[in-house]
């Protein structure tokens, strides 16, 4: 039933479509720049004066917005760029380096901008070109950077190209997207599921099931052919084949490059290329929640083919100036697969693919001292000295409070998540709303589901709408994120007292602890850069791990991963460090802020423990 569940490595859209699975059972219970538009030689940020030289994507804090929902300026109760800008100073005081905005550009919003209809526009409905030209501006005074969501696998089937792809199998453009005759309906070996999508006595060549639902093959009458679409049928799939697909391509992502945005996040990047036999992929018995066969996805994700792009794009990016970053959505199922995004001993693909190994990893998420040990150490360590980029939240999944959390100390297990993202040797991601342990709001009734998923999947499966609830920002009126009492989507319960005002104000809550966490990372340099040593490793129940540069104070890390009381015992021996003092630099404890010794700590349920030592 659920992929996860399976002894079949699980790659892409499969873990996160079946953690929307596993949602279903946690429901029960100004004007355009005054700079002008940045030149291509136009440097993106100055860094902040208290990094070293390294790049600044190696100790950044990276904020995913997802841009409906984070604040709404013109009263549409939908989100918008100039809400994003209005919220630049919240964002630099949270430590926030860059966000990496969701897909804004111009898209009939089947799937929420990941269909998108013009690559060098501004969707109306996010604002125009000039609000994100401000917005670039307004954050590089703040040194927030702009990241995008660049989306290369598919275009919606209204942007432009397809339209005249799918014209006439002679159009110029045919050939931009995967078409096939598919095969006969009486033909030997054809299955009752491809006999449920024939069209004129055709059927569709093989067994590939779409993410979203139903044959990844969609029937065009005008030129009597399949296309292939991953996801929605009104996402097709580009031929990353054809070198005139890559040109355009490139060329969308140079137009936002030359406006000055720092990078881009590359959705569903290892889904570009297909098995061009069409070979059947694995079929795994039963039926998932959308009514298809489950299959696996060998011939149609992660395809060595793609790193030949990869390469070719990061060499584009890199003529840029100010480390321009590409980060990819990869969903892989170990991290010697992972070490080839980096371009392995190369170092050149992207800098920053990101490890979802340890953030989503299993069908039951939950805090394992020993998991997260050996994770944590093989990204360290089998990426070529590549620089991990850790994750434990996005707009695809149950939120990670509702993943890893009991029900009963979420909020301090929500700190343990932030004090591994923060204190480990990695780049962080992070998504809205984490910082205040937002929970998942899945809708309750069908009728009120907005991600089409959640309607055709029903109640099996709910959709992605629970992750992506209004910000929550003050305990008034649309919890501040909208003066419309009309949200598109509605704004949960708990914005009463879960939201920035309230939580600014108690020293100490999610929030406050995020910031600290971050405030330290920014200050001290061996959590910038320092290597990371396991503490303490036959211990089930705690993680525990010591950063130092060799020379200054070291950090030394220890979280409680369990609901009992554990007392740890922490030996430096063998890490060429001497502990002469200790001191607590944060604790989410009080019985902690006045540690002085390594030995014999007691850590009370999931506290988490930040120590200097000197
Ligand atoms: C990625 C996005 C997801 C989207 C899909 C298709 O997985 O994160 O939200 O639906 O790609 O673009
Ligand atoms: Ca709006």
């Amino acid at each position: 039933m659920n992929p996860r569940s399976l002894s079949v490595p699980c790659t892409g859209r499969q873990l996160w479509r079946s953690a929307a699975l596993s949602a279903a059972v946690l429901a029960l219970f100004l004007s355009p720049s005054i700079f002008g538009v940045p030149s291509a030689t136009a440097e993106v940020q100055a860094p902040v004066a208290s990094r070293s030289a390294a790049p600044w994507w190696k100790q950044a804090v990276v904020y995913e917005i997802y841009p409906r929902s984070f604040q709404d300026s013109n009263g549409d109760g939908i989100g918008d760029l100039n809400g994003i800008t209005s919220r630049l100073g919240y964002l630099q005081g949270l430590g926030v380096d860059a966000i990496w905005i969701a897909p804004m550009y111009p898209s009939p919003q089947v799937d929420f901008g990941y269909d998108i209809s013009n690559y060098e526009a501004v969707d109306p409905q996010y604002g125009t070109l000039a609000d994100m030209d401000r917005l670039i501006a307004e954050g590089k005074k703040l040194h927030v950077r702009i990241v995008l969501d660049m989306v290369l696998n598919h275009t919606s089937d209204k942007h432009q190209w397809f339209i005249e792809a799918s014209s006439s199998r002679t159009d110029p453009k045919h050939d931009w997207y995967v078409w096939n005759d598919g095969i006969a309906a009486d033909a030997p070996g054809v299955t009752d599921y491809q006999k449920r999508f024939e069209h004129d006595g055709r059927v569709p060549p093989n067994n590939w099931v779409s993410g979203f639902g139903g044959s990844a093959w969609e029937w065009v009458p005008a030129v009597h052919q399949f296309y292939y679409h991953e996801f929605y049928k009104q996402q097709p799939d580009l031929n990353w084949r054809n070198p005139a697909v890559e040109k355009a391509m490139f060329g969308a992502m140079q137009f936002w490059l030359d406006r000055g945005v720092a990078g881009f996040r590359l959705d569903a990047i290892p889904n570009l290329f297909e098995d061009p036999l069409l070979h059947n992929n694995p079929e795994l018995g039963g039926i998932n929640a959308q009514g298809d066969p489950n299959v696996g996805d060998t011939y149609t994700n992660n395809l060595p083919e793609v790193h030949d792009v990869i390469r070719r794009m990061r060499a584009m990016v890199a003529k840029y100036p100010g480390d321009r970053v590409l980060i990819g959505e990869t969903y892989l199922p170990n991290t010697a697969e992972l070490d080839k995004w980096y371009g392995g001993a190369a170092h050149n693909e992207l800098q920053l693919p990101m490890d979802m190994l340890i953030g989503f990893h299993g069908d039951h998420d939950k805090l394992d001292a020993d998991s997260f040990r050996q994770h944590i150490e093989e990204v360290q360590t089998l990426v070529h000295g590549s620089q991990p980029l850790i994750v434990f939240d996005n707009h695809d999944n149950v939120r990670a409070i509702d993943r890893y959390g009991d029900g009963v100390h979420d909020d301090l297990i929500n700190k343990t998540l932030a004090t591994t993202l923060f204190t480990t040797k990695a780049t962080a991601l992070m998504y809205y709303g984490e910082e205040l342990g937002m929970h998942t709001t899945t809708p309750t009734r069908r009728e009120d589901v907005r991600d089409p998923i959640g309607i055709t999947g029903w109640p099996k499966q709910k959709g992605r709408d629970g992750e992506r609830t209004p910000m929550q920002w003050t305990a008034g009126p649309q919890a501040g994120f909208s003066t419309n009492p009309q949200t598109w989507l509605p704004i949960p319960p708990s914005y009463k007292t879960v939201n920035v005002a309230v939580e600014s104000r108690d020293p100490n809550s999610e929030l406050n602890w995020f910031k600290q966490l971050s405030a330290l990372r920014r200050d001290l340099p061996a959590l910038q850069s320092g290597a990371m040593t396991m503490l303490d490793t036959d211990n089930h129940s705690v993680l525990a791990y010591v950063r130092s540069t060799g020379s200054g104070a070291s950090v030394v890390v220890a979280m409680n991963f369990t609901a009992t009381p554990q007392t740890v015992t922490l030996n430096l021996s063998g890490t060429g460090i001497t502990a002469h003092s200790v001191k607590t630099l944060a604790a989410d404890d009080d019985s902690l802020k006045t540690v002085t010794t390594l030995d014999n700590i007691t850590l009370p349920p999931f506290a988490s423990w930040v120590g200097s030592v000197q």
